[in-house]
């Protein structure tokens, strides 16, 4: 079933429960470790031929009914006004740290066509190659969680100087925020417009706040980015990590599917969410790394767990860490669309 997969977004019956893996693409398939042997990181996203490429690697590898278009939340820092590299060992580095107003005031609100037509060049040449068999999900990181790079200038533990600015300058905070939401929204739909049929919206970080600061300072422009795009029709996943205590304000804030990471057990985040919005989750990526029995038990124990839901999108509760077995991966999909057989 080509649509399984936005089925289950919008709640609808489907034959088996849908299945992908964020960072499906990623340096723990020989494939890709062969490419980016050739060609950095950037390389690989600002290369339509490239990226399409990479896209597709564990869609034909691993049965997965969805494909994630292979780019990176920080692309839209570059043509923003803040270039970044991938150095070595160490993620993103950005070369200058947003911390003051001027800075925030310098950042350039892009339109997507100028500095980012290279996503929707791969866009479009990705969804030719799925020839409709696949469905093509597009992203964007969410405004905290970018500005968390902008501000510390790389990765962070603790998101000091992010929320320093939050506390203590409010007004620069909400133009930074307001900002990143326009060229969010504004990239998005662009997304949408070349032809992606999902998009997800990486809030990473944001559960490094408490409820009553991610509604203060957080929930007003996300909800101004995802109660647009619902308008859209296509399905809008909203995730973040360690958000136990945030879903019902990620839900408030919008969106057709709310990510649950492992560290809230699925009924429970299902009975808090309740049945007009669909969930997606919630395996720890490092049970893929567990005895094939444990792996076995604790996907079907997260399907079990699923069965009150509206519709449920099987996924981890964060990205595929690059020394994964790849044949786990392969597993866990066989897994999932044998539930039911097995059941
Ligand atoms: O999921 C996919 O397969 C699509 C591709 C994708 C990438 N980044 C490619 C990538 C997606 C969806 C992202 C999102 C992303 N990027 C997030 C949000 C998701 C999450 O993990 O929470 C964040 C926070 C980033 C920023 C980022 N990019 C970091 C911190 C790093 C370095 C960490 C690391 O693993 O080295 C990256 C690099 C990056 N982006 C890689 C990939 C495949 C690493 C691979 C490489 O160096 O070749």
């Amino acid at each position: 079933m080509w649509d399984r997969f936005l089925r289950a977004c919008r709640r609808e019956p489907v034959d088996v429960t849908p299945i992908w893996f964020m960072r499906q693409a990623g340096r723990y398939m020989a494939e890709y470790r062969a490419l980016r042997a050739k060609h950095t990181l950037l390389e690989l996203c600002k290369n339509p031929e490239l990226a399409t490429q990479v896209t597709l690697q564990p869609v034909n590898a691993h049965k997965v009914d969805a494909a994630i278009l292979f780019a990176d939340i920080l692309l839209p820092l570059e043509p923003m006004g803040a270039p970044f590299e991938f150095a070595k060992g160490e993620g993103p580095v950005i070369h200058h740290p947003v911390r003051d107003r001027a800075a925030v005031e310098r950042l350039r609100v892009i339109d997507p066509e100028e500095g980012l037509g290279y996503v929707l060049d791969a866009i479009k040449m990705i969804r030719k190659e799925l020839d409709g068999k696949t469905p093509l999900i597009g992203f964007a990181g969410a405004p905290f969680t970018l500005a968390s790079y902008l501000i510390e200038g790389g990765k962070s533990s603790n998101y000091a100087l992010t929320k320093r600015m939050m506390y203590n300058e409010p007004a620069t905070w909400n133009l930074l925020m307001s900002k990143f939401s326009e060229v969010v929204r504004r990239y998005l739909h662009a997304q949408i417009k070349a032809g992606a049929n999902a998009v997800q919206l990486f809030d990473s970080w944001v559960g490094s706040l408490s409820p009553t600061d991610y509604e203060e300072y957080i929930l007003p422009h996300v909800s101004s980015i995802l109660k647009d795009l619902e308008q859209t029709g296509v399905p809008v996943i909203h995730f973040g990590t360690d958000t136990a205590t945030l879903l019902e304000l990620q839900k408030r804030a919008g969106g057709t599917v709310i990510g649950v990471d492992w560290r809230t057990p699925l009924d429970q985040a299902i009975t808090r969410l309740g049945t007009d919005v669909a969930v997606q989750g919630n395996l720890d990526p490092l049970l893929l790394g567990a005895p094939r029995e444990l792996l076995g038990r604790r996907v079907d124990d997260i399907l079990q767990r699923a069965a009150g839901a509206a519709g449920h999108i099987f996924n981890l509760g964060h990205g595929i860490l690059p020394d994964t077995d790849p044949d786990a991966v392969k597993f866990v999909v066989d897994r999932v669309h044998s539930y039911q057989k097995r059941a």
